[in-house]
């Protein structure tokens, strides 16, 4: 294992100790509202210190992108990218389904990923270049070829409300057109699940960069595509994911084009910038 994702493993790991820890009593813990249905517990902000303490100890120059702590410094050229717990919803409400994500962004690429799932102990892994894993075993996309026989994943705006509409149709286009959708609670294993063929393809509208850095690196790095939903790379930038294996990735394109309002299309982030 390349020793700079060793380091990612063993904050992953730590982080995964605590949330474990704290999982067998819920109801103690102080719980926060960050905004509508944003919910932060003392578990995420202490998983976060863990994790930033471990890779600062070995790589004190380097920045972070914390979902708790914000930026540190953050022109670096190496930054790391961490939710110290995907999931929180499902975490504060005993639904085993959460993990940590850390991605480490180099120069503008992204190089190293590490999600853990402390519930079963599955670690996912990929260093750019280098393949993707499942605890230490080489995992691909799937090779199925079809959107009609794929489980696709997704996640339901539950905070903004602003793309709810679109979101829904489609939804109703794309149940018709696979075999199943599954929306379990947590982007980061949505996407190590794609890594691993579990899921054909995945979508959602608006996540932030550190809900899909690692889980990103990890499907490119198993053979899948990953891009905006006009298929390009904007992807990281607004949150507007599609992935798959390649196949099912440009059905899934065809069946989101038409629902598409200006807002989800990839020039909107250059109209943005311009206006
Ligand atoms: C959330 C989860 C969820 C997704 C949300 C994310 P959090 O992350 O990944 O699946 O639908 O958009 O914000 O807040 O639990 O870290
Ligand atoms: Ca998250
Ligand atoms: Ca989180």
């Amino acid at each position: 294992m390349h020793p700079t994702l060793n380091i990612a493993v063993k904050a992953a790991r730590l982080a995964g100790g605590i949330i474990t820890r704290a999982s067998q009593d819920v109801g103690s813990l102080k719980i926060r509202s960050k905004t509508y249905n944003d919910f932060v517990s003392e578990v995420d902000h202490a998983a976060e210190e863990a994790i930033i303490r471990t890779l600062r100890e070995a790589y004190p120059d380097h920045g972070f992108l914390g979902e708790e702590s914000g930026h540190e410094r953050s022109d670096a050229e190496n930054v790391w990218i961490i939710d110290p717990l995907d999931g929180t919803t499902n975490f504060l409400h005993g639904f085993p389904q959460y993990a940590v994500s850390i991605a480490l962004m180099s120069r503008g690429q992204l190089t190293q990923a590490v999600i853990y799932d402390p519930n079963r102990n599955d670690l996912f892994t990929a260093t750019k270049g280098r393949g993707a894993f499942l605890n230490d075993k080489r995992i691909r996309v799937s090779n199925r070829s079809k959107l009609q026989d794929s489980i696709i994943g997704t996640g339901f705006p539950f905070r903004d409300f602003t793309h709810a509409d679109t979101y829904v149709s489609m939804f109703t286009d794309m149940m018709r057109k696979t075999s199943g959708l599954r929306r379990p609670g947590s982007a980061a294993l949505d996407l190590a699940y794609v890594a691993t063929g579990w899921f054909d393809g995945f979508w959602e509208i608006g996540l932030s960069k550190w809900d899909i850095a690692a889980g990103a690196l990890l499907i490119q790095e198993a053979g899948g595509i990953v891009g905006d939903f006009e298929g390009n790379e904007t992807w990281l930038e607004t949150g507007n994911i599609v992935a798959g294996n390649p196949k099912v990735f440009s059905q899934m394109l065809q069946v989101l084009n038409p629902h598409l309002t200006d807002a989800l299309k990839s020039n909107a982030v250059k109209i943005t910038a311009d206006n």
